[in-house]
């Protein structure tokens, strides 16, 4: 059986600690000049049935640091599916490929790719979860923080992908996790019964008034209103959200030295203003840089098995 990266809710707190070590080390490495071909001749297979900047061009870039190659899978020629069954598309891309980073809409599809194929799947984002991300920014708050553990993270926001792997990432970690939502946008039944299966003492807080939740939090997050796949809500969505934009004066009743964080991409004037998004409390681009490294240590522990 492969080792795969589906969500974190199947991930153990060794690994986890492993990989956010594994990263940090890489980082350094790399601002040090060293970079060891570790993956030297093997190649990752990239398919996104969703947009991208981050993910695509940080995996990239990722196997390319490591001595490797990326193919980039056209998902209309792919026509997964719909040109052949999913187990056919997982079975074959297996023969060429070493791991398979996949993008869906649906969860159940890299749920399905993993079943089928004989190599690693990664998920880079479905409608459920987002893990590479929320583990990038374990490891910004980490580096800017020196500990995770003890922190207070606000997600002001939809109850979405980025959401939930970041309170799983939360309680791995060990930091407090709140979610400010509207009634209604909050965490499905069905996360909330496998997150408390998983961490059955940690609760999952959430606080529908944002000013109330983000009160002495060292960590504000959030996300756009309506995901890639939810277009056609982004009308009334807005609607609803707009008491939980994070704003100069929802950030004042933070504590004062705290970061404000993004996964990107940001809407300026919808769910975060300018000034805090281009703001000195802002740490986006570290989150972004942070997802190269986290993702060439995926990579390592996925095919060379290390963990230092
Ligand atoms: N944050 C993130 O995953 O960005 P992309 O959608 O551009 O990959
Ligand atoms: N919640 C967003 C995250 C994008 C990186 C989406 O799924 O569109």
């Amino acid at each position: 059986m492969p080792r795969h990266f589906l969500e974190l809710l199947g991930i153990s707190e060794h690994d986890a600690r492993c990989l956010i070590n594994q990263a940090i080390a890489i980082k350094q490495d790399e601002q040090g000049g060293r970079r060891p071909p570790i993956l030297s001749g093997r190649t990752l297979g990239l398919l996104f049935e969703k947009p991208s900047l981050r993910t695509r061009v940080s995996f990239e870039a990722a196997i390319a640091r490591l001595g490797g190659n990326a193919i980039f899978l056209n998902r209309i020629d792919v026509g997964l599916g719909v040109r052949e069954s999913l187990m056919d598309f997982a079975r074959v891309v297996s023969q060429y490929v070493d791991v398979l980073a996949a993008r869906t809409f649906s969860h159940a599809t890299i749920e399905e790719l993993a079943r089928s194929a004989t190599i690693p799947i990664v998920n880079a984002l479905s409608d459920a979860s987002h893990p590479c991300q929320a583990m990038a920014d374990i490891m910004t708050i980490e580096e800017l923080r020196g500990t995770v553990s003890g922190t207070k993270l606000v997600f002001v926001g939809d109850g979405n992908n980025v959401a939930r792997s970041l309170a799983v990432a939360s309680a791995i970690f060990g930091a407090w996790f709140v979610l400010a939502a509207p009634v209604g946008y909050e965490f499905p039944p069905d996360f909330r019964a496998r997150f408390s299966a998983r961490f059955p003492a940690a609760p999952l807080l959430v606080e529908s008034n944002p000013v109330l939740a983000v009160q002495g939090a060292d960590v504000v997050y959030t996300d756009v209103w309506a995901s890639m796949g939810q277009e056609d809500e982004a009308e009334a969505r807005r609607a609803v959200f707009i008491p939980y934009q994070v704003n100069e004066a929802l950030l004042s009743h933070a504590n004062p030295d705290a970061i404000f964080l993004h996964c990107l991409p940001a809407h300026r004037g919808e769910e975060v203003t300018r000034e805090v998004l281009d703001g000195p409390r802002s740490q986006v681009i570290l989150q972004a840089a942070n997802r190269l490294y986290f993702e060439m240590a995926l990579l390592v522990w996925l095919l060379a098995d290390g963990t230092r």
